[in-house]
């Protein structure tokens, strides 16, 4: 493209300068007055065309930093290049780079659950993004883009956090170009994500990625008692394929999960590996956090990321709240139960939403939750059943343990112990173990079925006796 402006260069060679200073008439210095006049020309010309350049040649887009696309086009700004030649290798640089660290916990098993881990590690992640200020970055040979990542002067009223913009500027000429910018943009963006699953948080009034990515959790590694996963990822993907339905009807395309059971039961993974299942992300608030109120709430659900679970955690909370609202008529820094029943079929809520409500007290909440566009659908997820202890083992040890009769005296201890909820020996009480802690011996006991079954009996739920009966904690032998 020897008309780029970009390349000064090759301005040089369309002024024919050298052709000039070959011409012998030139050479005795006639030219030299005039040569000086052509350039004071030239330079106003250049910067009268400059503007002109700008307006009429140039194409600028901008993003904002709310735009979905915002730190797609960032990851595809920071993309390695090829190098082009000696001007382009010149002129296009990212200058000021940004580095963008996310921390995480390592998790102990790999399996990378929400609330997993928290083995103390931590492993840092590096990406680097253009900073800000002005870049230059080639395209393809010949194509040019210049970049502006600015911090705007006005802030989001509701974060304090200053706006921020990503200008884009093209020769009117390549202006078809920009789709593509944004269609790799995406790629890229998607093919990070892919085999992974993008948990989403609640910061500063907005959503933001928990971490990088994670791995997708298989379906297959979370195990409910029997039939239960397929019964809500059966109505999940009925859900799914219905939306013309419920647009012909005009009824609000949304439906609502209520988990609840005791903690350690596989809920937060069971919905992580469904998103990952479905190629959905997870957006996901507790409510029990401090700070969490109806405001944010409502405003949090008006901008789920798309083709995104939410996930509201503890739902209990609200409840609580209340309770506490009714006696003080205050609602505090937490969320309140209208503020939750707003969120989820108030006008505040999106049109278009799949929701997993979590609870680990049934009790507390109030019947008023269970209603059509709110909880559809509640399922109980409970104490590790036979079935279930059956299951990890022959996925922890399916493959050492041929005839399963490693497998059988597994759960015939189990059951000795009364941990499945009933019990023939009447010095042992009939109790329940979860499927957390069947997890963590199998995990310690990587490949070892006989240290599994012998210490089984740490599957005993520890109690807690008061401390002037002696020892604080005691775990029944
Ligand atoms: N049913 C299950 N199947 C597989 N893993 C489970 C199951 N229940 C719990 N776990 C494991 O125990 C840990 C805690 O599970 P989590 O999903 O957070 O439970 P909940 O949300 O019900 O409290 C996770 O590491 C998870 O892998
Ligand atoms: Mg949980």
């Amino acid at each position: 493209m020897s008309t780029d402006p970009l390349i000064p260069a090759t301005a040089q060679s369309i002024l024919g300068l050298d052709v000039l200073f070959n011409n012998p008439v030139f050479a005795g210095g006639i030219g030299l007055a005039g040569l000086g006049a052509a350039a004071a020309l030239g330079r106003r010309a250049v910067i009268g065309g400059t503007a002109l350049l700008r307006r009429q040649m140039l194409v600028n887009v901008e993003i904002s930093k709310r735009d979905p696309s915002y730190p797609w086009v960032l990851q595809w700004l920071a993309q390695p290049r090829e190098p082009g030649g000696f001007v382009a290798q010149r002129i296009t640089r990212l200058r000021n780079l940004a580095v963008m660290t996310t921390t995480k916990s390592i998790d102990p098993g790999g399996r990378g659950a929400i609330d997993g881990g928290g083995a103390g590690r931590t492993h840092a992640d590096f990406r680097v993004q253009p900073g800000y200020g002005r870049h230059i970055i080639r395209h393809r040979p010949g194509v040019f883009i210049a970049v502006n990542r600015e911090k705007a002067s006005t802030t989001n009223t509701s974060t304090g956090e200053p706006h921020e913009t990503l200008t884009l500027t093209l020769l009117w000429a390549h202006r078809h170009l920009l789709a593509d910018v944004f269609t790799e943009a995406h790629a890229l963006a998607q093919r990070f994500a892919e085999g992974k699953t993008v948990v989403y948080s609640a910061r500063r009034m907005n959503w933001e990625p928990l971490g990088k990515p994670r791995l997708k959790r298989p379906l297959g590694s979370v195990i409910l008692d029997e039939g239960v996963k397929e019964r809500i990822v059966g109505d999940v993907k009925e859900f799914l394929a219905a939306q013309q339905w419920y647009t012909d009807r005009g009824v609000p395309y949304r439906r609502g999960y209520l988990l609840y059971g005791p903690p350690g039961t596989g809920k937060t993974s069971f919905i992580q590996a469904l998103a990952g299942e479905l190629d959905y992300s997870v957006a996901m608030v507790n409510l029990s956090e401090v700070g969490i109120t109806d405001d944010l709430l409502a405003q949090l659900l008006t901008q789920l990321p798309e083709k995104s679970i939410l996930l509201l955690e503890d739902v209990d909370a609200a409840f609580a709240n209340r309770r506490q609202r009714d006696a003080d008529g205050y609602s505090g820094q937490t969320v309140t139960f209208s503020g939750l029943l707003n969120a989820l079929d108030g006008l505040a809520a999106g049109e278009d939403r799949i929701a997993f409500l979590t609870t680990n007290h049934i009790d507390r909440l109030d019947p008023a939750l269970i209603r059509p566009g709110r909880v559809d659908m509640m399922v109980r997820i409970g104490e590790a059943t036979r079935y279930q202890a059956a299951e990890m083992w022959s996925r922890y040890y399916g493959d050492i343990d041929g005839d399963g009769a490693g497998c059988q005296r597994f759960i015939q201890r189990l059951d000795e112990l009364g941990l499945f909820g009933e019990s023939k020996d009447p010095s042992v009480p009939a109790r329940h173990t979860s499927t957390a802690a069947i997890q963590g011996l199998f995990q310690f006991n990587k490949g070892d079925m006989e240290g599994a079954i012998k210490m089984a009996e740490g599957l005993i739920p520890q109690t807690f006796v008061p401390e002037s009966s002696g020892g604080s904690v005691k775990s029944p032998a």
